[in-house]
């Protein structure tokens, strides 16, 4: 689903053929746009616990994937949208493979302008 193409380190370094090979592979810090033209860096989601999302459950995953909705807030914005079109078990998936990726420690600082 290409969720590494902008939750790499770069655009320019990502590898489309073998994606595990593109640099900073799910560590986050691209900076992909927003409808207003402002960079929206992306989250690291490797399962470093401290600057990846190794602390959260699977549940928090799926319902943030799905819903768009973490910690009871929205929490993703544009360009990341909600895939409200898969299933739990689907979406559970998508976790337990990120779970399984080597850690990156990579913190994000965020774009926290309310759109
Ligand atoms: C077009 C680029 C893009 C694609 C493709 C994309 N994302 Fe994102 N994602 C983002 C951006 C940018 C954010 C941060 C949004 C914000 O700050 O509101 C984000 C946020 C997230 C978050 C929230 C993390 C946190 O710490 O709050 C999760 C989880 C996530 N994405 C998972 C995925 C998954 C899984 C896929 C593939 C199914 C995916 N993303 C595909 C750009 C993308």
């Amino acid at each position: 689903m290409e969720c590494f193409s902008c939750h790499s380190a770069d655009f320019k370094t990502n590898d489309f053929l073998v994606p595990e090979l593109s640099e900073g592979y799910f560590g986050g810090g691209n900076k992909p746009l927003n409808e207003e033209g402002k960079v929206m860096p992306t989250p690291n989601l490797t399962p470093d616990k401290a600057t990846g999302i190794g602390n959260w459950s699977e549940e928090k995953f799926v319902k943030a994937l799905k819903s768009g909705i973490k910690d009871g807030e929205a929490a993703l914005r544009y360009p990341m949208k909600p895939y409200p079109e898969l299933t739990d078990k689907e979406a559970a998936a998508i976790y337990k493979y990120l779970m399984s990726i080597p850690s990156i420690s990579n913190k994000v600082e965020r774009n926290l302008t309310p759109q």
